[in-house]
């Protein structure tokens, strides 16, 4: 008996029980692989009465849905038309051992060049709700996202009422020019770049702009249903304040994870940020029109366009289309540097936890770090002038006062391939503490001055982590959404002002906290997160407001192997993008 004939009658025998296993116990086959595939490719779009050739996935805006149930292993095959090179982050899905499939580019893989193709391959485990994904090159993000939407397994079902229908809500900035010019000449100057032209709501402005009102997005309900709204912030560089008119809001789920419902006439959500609302209809037909309104938070020298981004909530009666020119109510929003309302409402997300969804908090600290997060400065070339905070610097921002600086290769190639002397392409000294401590949200230090490079903190597998991220008032105190490629954390603590470790952490909750990838570090404070280094491999941390991130506030990690064979980095795919 040759040794493949073996191999395929071995296959039969599994092949039979497995088909015996499925007909007796049909709810065993839980989970699937989904194929999908995105094409990068241009896309003429008109907004505010401006046509531009945008950059899109197979010719949408926003993005195409992906849609998976938890357990799903998901193949994306990424083909790039485009004359930009191009990557694509799964913002939030954990990718365990699967870094290769994370996108951010340079820290994971290099670009996606045109005309080539590379299959993102990754299972989602242990995460149900919503996500998204997008770009992660450059600004490329502005018009490239769309959501991931995760359903429970097959034989599971919400902790909440059943929803009627889903309805995906993306928050956007809409930009009449070319973002990536946006960017580039924001980074030649040093100066703060031009701010988009207007926000959107699943891509459409509202009628509230100039040349828009047929670009409104109307969300048309039935009275008396319970619909799931799972919003998205996709914005580049805004927090958001979020309202419809005479409704309100039960928060149901915070990046993929389920928490303690609780209701709410506002919402607020940064960048990186995604949740699932639950939104009550009226039982009877309203004899009114409901408008959902978003407005920036901004706090520090954020540049902002304060203008206001609207969609309608109609009710239609059965088999009837909405009846037309009904008055329409308006939301109150908070005020744009609203701070209070801020650091309440994020107050109130708290893990589930129940015996169904347990959470596995670090109580005991391996590691702690203190990063300060915050803007700063770079000396302007020489012979040129700069348009920075001073005539002669430009905008930067660091962690730990180190700006970030991005290699022309990929880190976790380098990594993977040459270990610990990785080629000289990073460090792996990243401070664990502040360099040179201050009163970092008291009167900024003289001296503003970033250092740049490209270092990384070097984890052993499962080293359970308390990371202290601490705003500074370098140029303003301003809020920072902090995103953490990789891993779920839990948010243990906040507070305003500096972080005291002496009489704070009795203050953390180690019971039910929050369990995000993103946080937004309060404006002129800190938060304090957790987490155990569970997921070997090289993991990007930036604020995801995407100036910021330009400016070089991001840094890495690298988490080692475990000793199981499941706690290892995967071998490269073959079709991992070159440089
Ligand atoms: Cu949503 Cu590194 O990004």
């Amino acid at each position: 008996m040759n040794l493949t004939y073996f191999h395929s009658f071995q296959s039969l025998k599994v092949l039979l029980f497995g088909f015996c296993v499925i007909t007796l116990f049909p709810e065993l086959v839980v989970s699937i692989t989904r194929h999908y595939t995105f094409n990068i490719e241009y896309l003429n779009v008109t907004r505010l009465c401006h046509t531009r050739n945008i950059l899109s996935v197979n010719g949408k805006f926003p993005g195409p849905r992906l849609v998976a149930r938890e357990g799903d292993r998901v193949l994306v095959k990424v083909v790039n038309h485009i004359s930009n090179n191009v990557t694509i982050h799964w913002h939030g899905i954990r990718q365990k051992t699967t870094g290769w499939s994370d996108g951010p580019a340079y820290v994971t893989q290099c670009p996606i060049q045109t005309n080539q193709t590379y299959t993102y391959n990754f299972t989602i485990t242990g995460q149900r709700g919503t996500l998204f994904w997008h770009a992660h090159i450059s600004w490329l993000r502005a018009t490239l996202y769309g959501p991931i939407i995760i359903l429970p397994k097959k034989n599971e079902s919400y902790p909440f009422e059943k929803p009627y229908r889903e309805i995906p809500i993306l928050f956007g900035e809409w930009f009449n020019v070319d973002p990536e010019a946006v960017i580039n000449q924001a980074l030649q100057t040093g100066g703060g770049p031009n701010v988009s032209d207007a926000y959107t709501i699943n891509g459409l402005p509202g009628p509230f702009y100039n040349c828009s009102s047929k670009d409104t997005f109307k969300l048309k309900v039935k009275p008396n249903k319970t619909y799931l709204l799972r919003i998205i912030n996709a914005a580049l560089n805004e927090e958001l304040f979020f309202s419809i008119a005479n409704h309100t809001l039960t928060v149901v789920e915070a990046d993929a994870r389920y928490i303690k419902p609780f209701n709410t006439d506002i919402i607020v959500i940064t960048p990186g940020q995604t949740t699932n609302v639950i939104l009550k209809t009226k039982p009877y037909f309203p004899n009114s029109t409901f408008l959902m309104i978003a407005r920036p938070y901004v706090t520090g020298l954020g540049t902002f366009d304060n203008s206001t981004p609207a969609g309608i909530l109609q009710y239609k009666q059965q088999h009837k289309s909405p009846t037309k020119n009904l008055p329409f109510l308006k939301p109150t929003l908070p005020f744009i540097n609203d701070t209070n309302f801020v650091s309440n409402f994020t107050r109130k997300f708290k893990s589930l936890a129940n015996s169904k969804f347990p959470i596995n908090v670090p109580k005991k600290v391996d590691k702690k770090l203190f990063f300060t997060v915050g803007l700063g400065t770079s000396p302007c070339p020489e012979n040129t002038t700069c348009q920075g905070p001073t005539n002669n610097t430009k905008f930067a921002a660091s962690v730990n006062n180190y700006s970030f600086v991005l290699p022309s290769v990929s880190i976790m190639e380098s990594y993977y391939n040459f270990g610990n002397s990785n080629n000289g392409v990073y460090k792996t000294d990243f401070p664990d503490n502040p360099l040179n401590p201050f009163n970092y949200t008291g009167t900024p230090p003289n001296n503003t001055m970033v250092n740049n490079d490209t270092k990384l903190v070097v984890l052993k597998f499962n080293t359970s982590v308390e990371l202290i991220l601490q705003d500074t008032s370098i140029l303003g105190a301003e809020s920072h959404p902090l995103h953490l490629h990789g891993y779920d954390f839990f948010v243990v603590g906040q507070g305003f002002g500096n972080y005291d470790s002496n009489k704070d952490p009795s203050n953390f909750n180690l019971f039910d906290p929050v369990e995000r990838n993103t946080v937004g570090v309060p404006a002129g404070g800190w938060v304090a997160i957790r987490f155990f280094a569970d997921n070997p491999g090289v993991w990007f941390m930036h604020c995801h407001l995407d100036i910021h991130t330009s400016w070089g506030l991001r840094m890495a990690w690298i988490v080692l192997d475990g000793p199981e064979s499941n706690q290892k980095l995967q071998p490269p795919p073959s079709d991992l993008p070159k440089c």
